[in-house]
């Protein structure tokens, strides 16, 4: 096998032979301003010759090679040395580079020595390197703000828990899409500087208390609530429980698609900013107390729960003031208990699609304090019969979305009372030809994206009933 793709490469490289070690010249070829290093193809045994860099392009790229140790570079803004089958990465191999890009090769070895200046580089790429078990290089790169190390099959425990100890700079860490199953406490904690953290994709069970405590530094304190931007993305994991002080500073979490059943009424900090909060896919969580902690939150999404109103708290979303968006979608809600939503003073929208509802009663959707409500998404429930007189109070009310219900009438003078009503969705339903042009004068039919009925009768591409 190695034979043959020496031998076939023979003609790309001066001064290659295919038995012995080579010394291998390696000359750029220009583009904009790179230097691209194409059809390379290196053994361990070969040499290299110095990279000269005369015009000092900005970026050193590797094109279609094969290399097993990377040569030495020379100073240089940039590599890009993707999915090139390197192996090793010697002592001495740079000297000033502030961003380099490994990802998808093959290492084994990379020296703590490897970077003459190691404080200099910004950007490390290690993506799908699955064969590196020695991290000991990453404790002297203390000015890197992003690392990416995903697909990498790691297991946090099997780390130094000092890794990151010298990343006060660290912005963004990529860990997504490797074999972890715990967070050890105290190993995140000296990246004060992050602001992306992804650790989706592994098979996390639990997050102890303290194991997001990250003292972050560059947050604000407004109103006795600590602002940061902090954005975890703990999606798709196996986490079932969620400890009381697990997280410190956070502004946004997603937790999309994972099993659990408990979060600890204190697991967020109440003095942080959390904004957004996915809660999505875990259809066994029935415990929402946590709710009453987050004043700062504009976001949660409660769609694909299994969720149901029966048995929950008629307090559950009281303390949400400055929620925005709340998606209740794709859930078990046949019964909206009147008031529910009543304390949600800053809420615009909320998304009620695919559930259960049959009924709308009025005030199901009156705010005691500002009613600043101007999406309702009721598409795809059980609705027959609806008394429209019930949206009249919404005075900022301007998309009303109830597409495939089984609504057969709309009283247009009822709807268009309120004329902050604006967008009306009643796709998919039995509706008369007859009621939709009588709203036309007044109203916009808005359609479910990429639906427009033409081969049946229609007003505007709305299906109804001549
Ligand atoms: C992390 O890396 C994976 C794999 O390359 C990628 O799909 C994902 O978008 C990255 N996450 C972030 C936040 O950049
Ligand atoms: C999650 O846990 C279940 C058992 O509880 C296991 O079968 C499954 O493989 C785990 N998934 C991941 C992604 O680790
Ligand atoms: C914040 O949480 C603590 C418990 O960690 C609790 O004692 C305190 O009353 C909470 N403060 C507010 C304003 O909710
Ligand atoms: C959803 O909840 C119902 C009622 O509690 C239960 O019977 C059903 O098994 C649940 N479905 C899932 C997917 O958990
Ligand atoms: C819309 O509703 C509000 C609140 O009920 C009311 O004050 C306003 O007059 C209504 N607008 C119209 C045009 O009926």
């Amino acid at each position: 096998m190695w034979y043959v793709l020496l031998a076939s490469s023979v003609a790309c490289v001066l001064f290659l032979t295919v038995t012995e070690a080579a010394i291998i010249r390696l000359n750029c070829e220009r583009s904009n301003d790179k230097c691209l290093l194409k059809n390379i193809y290196a053994t361990e045994d070969d040499r290299f010759k110095e990279i000269r860099n005369e015009r000092y392009e900005n970026i050193i790229e590797f094109f279609d090679c094969h290399i097993h140790t990377l040569p030495p570079i020379p100073y240089i803004n940039k590599v890009k040395a993707d999915a090139i089958n390197l192996v090793r990465i010697e002592e001495n191999t740079f000297s000033t580079i502030h961003r380099l890009d490994v990802s998808y090769n093959r290492l084994r070895e990379f020296s703590p020595k490897a970077f003459e200046y190691p404080a200099e580089l910004v950007e490390l790429n290690l993506n799908g390197n699955p064969t590196l078990k020695d991290f000991a290089f990453l404790s002297k790169l203390s000015g890197l703000h992003i690392l990416d190390m995903a697909d990498m099959k790691l297991e946090l425990e099997l780390l130094d828990s000092n890794i990151f100890a010298e990343m006060s700079h660290l912005s963004r860490l990529n860990l997504s899409d490797n074999r972890i199953t715990t967070v050890p406490v105290g190993m995140f904690a000296p990246l004060v500087g992050l602001t992306y953290l992804d650790l989706s994709r592994n098979s996390i069970t639990k997050i102890a208390s303290g194991a997001f405590a990250i003292a972050v530094t560059h947050g604000y304190e407004e109103y006795g609530l600590y602002h940061q931007k902090l954005h975890y993305d703990l999606s798709y994991n196996n986490i079932s429980i969620i400890e009381n002080n697990a997280f410190t500073h956070a502004s946004k979490i997603n937790l999309r698609n994972n099993k659990l059943i408990g979060i600890g009424q204190y697991a967020f900090d109440n003095q942080t900013a959390l904004q957004s909060l996915d809660l999505s896919g875990n259809v066994q969580l029935k415990n929402f107390d946590f709710l009453h902690n987050l004043r700062a939150l504009h976001n949660l999404d409660m769609s694909k729960m299994n969720f149901s109103f029966d048995g929950v708290p008629r307090n559950i979303f009281d303390d949400l003031d400055a929620l925005t968006a709340l998606d209740l979608s794709y859930n078990r809600i046949a019964d909206i208990p009147i008031g529910i939503f009543a304390e949600l003073q800053s809420l615009n929208f909320i998304n009620l699609r695919h559930n259960k509802i049959s009924h709308i009663e009025f005030g199901t959707f009156s705010m005691r304090k500002y009613d600043l409500i101007d999406e309702i998404d009721l598409s795809y429930n059980e609705i027959t019969n609806l008394n429209f007189l019930v949206f009249v109070p919404l005075k900022y009310l301007k998309t009303l979305l109830l597409h495939g219900n089984e609504i057969s009438h709309v009283n247009a003078k009822q709807l268009t009372r309120n004329k902050s009503l604006y967008n009306f969705g009643i796709q998919n339903s039995n509706v008369r030809c007859y009621d939709l042009i009588d709203l036309l004068g007044s109203l916009k039919l808005v359609h479910e994206p990429n639906e427009f009925v033409s081969n049946l009768p229609n007003v505007d591409g709305i299906k109804c009933q001549p």
